[in-house]
């Protein structure tokens, strides 16, 4: 496994695998990993001649600066877990190699940027649009891979891809969950021990609802409302249920489409989201 910091070692050593038309997988990530990105990156082995693992915590998609510095940092760590699951490229750049300039280009992901994580971190998106674009313009991958947990990042690198044409084929990967229930995500090494314990609560939660089949969105966010309102380590931040298909919140549940219910909950100082399918 080669760790390369600059993008021009990396492209050369992606031209070889790129004169020879070896498919190449790539697994974006901001690193401190874990088993979540693990089953990412042992799909893309499975599936591609070679893999490359991005790990850059990107700046511009923090819109909170204590967030970002906050957020878990350790290379040496992530390598050690990222070469017995047959890694075989680290790209591992620096703030200035990926900025050299402000990035000024504005995306416009239309209705999927105006609801959830959207609504609640403004520039975002675009700031995963800034940093996706450029690093799909580097590795050039034919496939790549994101988890579901982060359905609207999802989406909206769907989106990107549609407008932008790049030719690379989006493998969503199912959500990894602690024993627990909880959705495996970088922010949970910082949460506190009460915090950690109280945590599984979000899916488990979600699981309620899923088994209450209820039609009625006011409904079911009332339900979400007064279960939080009773427990004193989590404060909801939103709940919703969105049509998959273009992640709008929807009134009903109607019986032949899916849906997921989305939602984002502060442990403390530390935001976690997660998500369910309805009528899946
Ligand atoms: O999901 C993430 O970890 C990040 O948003 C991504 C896709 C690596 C872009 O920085």
């Amino acid at each position: 496994m080669k760790i390369l910091k600059t993008i021009s070692e990396l492209r050369s050593e992606l031209n070889r695998y790129n004169q020879k038309n070896l498919r190449i997988g790539f697994v974006p990530t901001m690193g401190a990993l874990h088993e979540g990105h693990l089953s990412l990156v042992k799909q893309s082995v499975s599936e591609n001649f070679v893999t490359v693992v991005s790990v850059f915590v990107n700046p511009t998609q923090f819109n909170d600066k204590k967030d970002l510095e906050r957020y878990p940092r350790d290379l040496e760590k992530d390598c050690k877990l990222l070469k017995p699951v047959g890694c075989n490229l680290v790209f591992a750049p620096s703030v200035d190699e990926m900025y050299p300039e402000p990035d000024t280009r504005r995306f416009d992901f239309g209705e999927l940027e105006t609801v959830m994580e959207g609504a609640h971190r403004p520039g975002h998106f675009n700031g995963v649009g800034q940093i996706v674009s450029k690093l799909f313009d580097i590795v050039q991958p034919n496939r790549a891979y994101f988890g579901l947990k982060d359905f609207q990042q999802l989406a909206i690198i769907r989106k990107l891809v549609k407008d932008y044409h790049y030719p690379v084929e989006i493998v969503p990967c199912a959500i990894v969950r602690e024993s627990d229930g909880l959705a495996m995500s970088s922010r949970n090494m910082l949460l506190t021990e009460e915090h950690r314990n109280a945590a599984p609560f979000i899916y488990h939660t979600l699981n309620k609802l899923q088994e209450l089949t209820i039609n009625s969105t006011t409904a079911a966010k009332e339900f979400i409302r007064k279960q939080f309102a009773e427990n004193k380590f989590l404060d909801l931040e939103y709940f919703e249920i969105v049509d998959d298909e273009n992640l709008q919140p929807v009134d009903f549940i109607e019986k032949n489409r899916t849906y997921s219910a989305c939602i984002a909950v502060f442990a403390g100082k530390i935001r976690l989201i997660d998500n369910v399918q309805l009528n899946s």
